[in-house]
C-alpha cells in the first residue's frame, strides 16, 4: 500500500467523509491494489504473475501443477516469473526454454531446492554443514555403491526383501498399491543405502517410513514461508528429522563398539574411514532423494500392469527367458523363484531385459510429477531469450513434455510400445543435461527385481474399490508433487499365487 497516494486521494475528494467510509475506501483500494493491478508487464525478465501474499502462492505447494499451469494461461507466455516471498522465481517452458534450462552450466540443484521445495530436513549443524564438499563425498561413495560387484552382492538380498513381503501377502488377496508396493520399495531402499541392523527390523523400518513421510509433509507453504514460526508440521518435520537422526548415529555407535563388520553399505562407509556426519548425511539425504521416488515409481507401476494382461505377460515371460539363458532354470522346479532370479547377473537385467527397461520408461513419464528447480550461481543466464539474473530461481515442470500431446499422443495414456524420444531432452525421468539422478542404476536395479519378483509370484489386476476391473484406469495426480497418487479414485491390487515362477 502507498499511505501518500492514499492521502493524496482523501485530499481530492475533499468531501466530508466519516470514519466509516474512510475505513471503507482504505478497504476497498487495499483489495484492488492486490487483487486487480501490477497488471503483468512484458520486459526482458519475463512477465510477472501479480500478487505477493502468501494467499496467492499458496496453491504452489497445495496444487502446483494447477498453479503452474494456470501461470501460463494467464500469462500467455512461454516463459514467465511469480514472486515467492522476496525471491522472483522464473517458470520456463518450450522447446528452447528447456535446452537452455538443462544445459547452463551455472543452474544450480541443491539451492534451487532447498529454497524452492523446503523440503531438506534441518538438523543445527548437520544440514547446514552439509553443502556442496561433503555432498560431492557423499556422491562418490553412492557411486562406489551402485559398482558392479557391490550391486551383485545386493541382488539375493533385495530379493530376499521381497520374498518375505510376498509370503506376508499370501497365495491371494487384495493390495492397496500405493501402501504395500510403496512399503516394499522403501524397504529395498532401506535395504541398499542403511545397515542389516534396521533392515532386518520392520518395526525399525516402519519408525523410519513414518518419519520420513513427517518430514516430507512437513514441507507446507506456511513452513517456507514462515520459518521461524513453530507451526504444527513444522514441529513434527523437526521432531521426525531428529528421530532419524537418533536412530541412524545410534547404531553406528552400536556398530563401531561392537568391533563385528557386517556386509552391508554402512560397512562400506565406515571401513572407507567416514565420519558420522558424513555417515548421516549419506543415509538420509539419499533416502530423501531415492525411497520416496523409488516407492512411486514401484507403485504405479505395478498398478499399470495391473491394467494391462498383454504387458504382464511380456514382463513375465522376458523374466522367464532370462532364467532360461541364466542356466539354472533346470535344477528349479522346486526352488524358490529369489534363488533362481539371484542367478541372473546384474549385466542382463541392465542388457537384456528391454520391456522391463519400457515399462520402467513408460511409468516415468506419466507418473512422475517433478519439477526441475534451480538457482543461478553465476553470472546472468539467457533462457529462450528471457534473462535469468545471478542469485534467482528457475523452474520447469516436467508435464511441459511428459504430457505434451505434441511429444507423446494421448499424454494420458500408459503405452510401453511409444517409440523413446532421445533427442532434445524430451524425456526427463531421470533427469536430463547436466543435472541427471545418480542413483539410477540402484533404482532401476531395484524396480527390475520387484517387477519381476510379482509378475512370476502372481496372477494379478488393478480393481477399483467396488472390485470392479480398474475403468476408467487410476490417473497420476500431477497437483499431488509429493506422492503423485491417482486422483479418480482409490485403487487395489487383487492377486492369486501363479505357477509361472515354477514352471
Ligand atoms: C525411480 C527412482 C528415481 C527417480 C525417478 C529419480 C529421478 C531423478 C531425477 C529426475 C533427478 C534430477 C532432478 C532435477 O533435474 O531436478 C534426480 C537426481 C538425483 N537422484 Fe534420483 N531418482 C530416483 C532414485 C534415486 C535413488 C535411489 C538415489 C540414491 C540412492 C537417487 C539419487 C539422486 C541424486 C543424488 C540426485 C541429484 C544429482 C545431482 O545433484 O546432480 N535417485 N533423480
Ligand atoms: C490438477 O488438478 C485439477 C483439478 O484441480 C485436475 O483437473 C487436473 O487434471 C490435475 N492435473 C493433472 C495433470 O493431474
Amino acid at each position: 500500500m502507498y499511505p501518500i497516494g492514499l492521502q493524496t486521494l482523501l485530499d481530492a475528494i475533499r468531501v466530508n467523509i466519516t470514519s466509516w467510509s474512510v475505513a471503507y475506501l482504505f478497504a476497498l483500494i487495499s483489495f484492488l491494489a492486490y487483487v486487480l493491478p501490477l497488471w503483468p508487464e512484458d520486459d526482458d525478465k519475463g512477465v510477472m504473475l501479480p500478487g505477493r501474499l502468501p494467499f496467492t502462492i499458496a496453491p504452489y505447494f497445495q496444487r502446483r501443477f494447477d498453479f503452474l499451469h494456470w501461470g501460463f494461461e494467464y500469462t500467455k507466455q512461454r516463459i514467465y516469473r511469480f514472486r515467492l516471498l522476496t525471491n522472483s522465481v522464473m517458470v520456463v517452458s518450450g522447446d528452447q526454454g528447456r535446452m537452455d534450462f538443462f544445459n547452463a552450466k551455472s543452474l544450480n540443484l541443491h539451492e534451487g531446492f532447498r529454497v524452492l521445495s523446503g523440503a531438506l530436513p534441518f538438523v543445527q549443524g548437520v544440514t547446514v554443514d552439509l553443502r556442496e564438499r561433503r555432498i560431492a563425498q557423499i556422491y562418490k561413495r553412492l557411486a562406489a555403491v551402485q559398482k558392479t560387484e557391490r550391486l551383485t552382492e545386493l541382488i539375493p538380498e533385495i530379493l530376499g526383501d521381497c520374498r518375505r513381503a510376498m509370503v506376508s501377502w499370501g497365495k491371494a488377496g487384495r493390495l492397496e498399491p500405493f501402501d504395500g508396493i510403496y512399503e516394499l520399495a522403501f524397504q529395498l531402499s532401506v535395504r541398499c543405502v542403511t545397515c542389516v541392523e534396521i533392515a532386518d527390523d520392520p518395526a525399525v523400518v516402519l519408525r523410519l517410513r513414518k518419519w520420513y513421510d513427517q518430514v516430507d509433509r512437513g514441507t507446507t507453504a506456511a513452513t517456507v514461508l514462515f520459518p521461524w514460526f513453530p507451526s504444527p508440521a513444522m514441529l513434527r518435520k523437526a521432531y521426525a528429522t531428529k528421530q532419524i537422526y537418533s536412530l541412524v548415529t545410534n547404531t553406528i555407535k552400536v556398530r563401531k563398539e561392537s568391533g563385528v563388520p557386517r556386509d552391508d553399505t554402512l560397512q562400506m562407509l565406515l571401513d572407507a574411514g567416514d565420519d558420522q556426519l558424513m555417515i548421516v548425511g549419506f543415509i538420509m539425504g539419499l533416502l530423501i532423494a531415492g525411497a520416496r521416488s523409488t516407492g512411486n515409481t514401484a507403485s504405479w507401476l505395478i498398478t499399470f500392469l495391473g491394467c494391462h494382461p498383454e504387458w504382464r505377460s511380456k514382463a513375465r515371460l522376458e523374466v522367464q527367458q532370462l532364467i532360461a539363458s541364466s542356466g539354472t532354470s533346470s535344477k528349479a522346479t522346486d526352488s524358490d523363484i529369489a534363488d533362481v532370479l539371484s542367478t541372473i547377473p546384474v549385466t542382463a537385467w541392465e542388457t537384456e531385459a528391454p520391456v522391463l527397461d519400457s515399462l520402467i520408461h513408460e511409468t516415468l513419464r506419466i507418473s512422475e510429477s517433478h519439477v526441475a528447480m534451480r538457482r543461478n550461481l553465476g553470472p546472468t543466464v539467457h533462457i529462450d531469450g528471457k534473462t535469468l539474473p545471478s542469485g534467482s530461481f528457475a523452474l520447469y515442470p516436467f508435464s511441459d513434455v511428459h504430457l505434451n500431446p505434441e511429444f507423446y499422443s494421448d499424454p494420458y495414456q500408459f503405452d510401453p510400445s511409444r517409440p523413446a524420444r532421445k533427442d532434445g531432452f524430451e524425456f526427463l525421468g531421470w533427469g536430463a543435461g547436466r543435472i541427471s539422478c545418480l542413483g539410477q542404476r540402484l533404482a532401476k536395479l531395484q524396480l527390475r527385481l520387484l517387477t519381476a519378483m510379482f509378475v512370476l509370484n502372481y496372477d494379478f489386476q488393478t480393481v477399483d474399490d467396488r472390485g470392479m476391473p480398474a475403468d476408467p484406469p487410476p490417473k497420476p495426480d500431477w497437483n499431488d508433487t509429493l506422492y503423485c497418487r491417482p486422483s479418480n479414485g482409490q485403487f487395489f491390487l487383487d492377486y492369486r499365487e501363479s505357477d509361472a515362477g515354477k514352471a
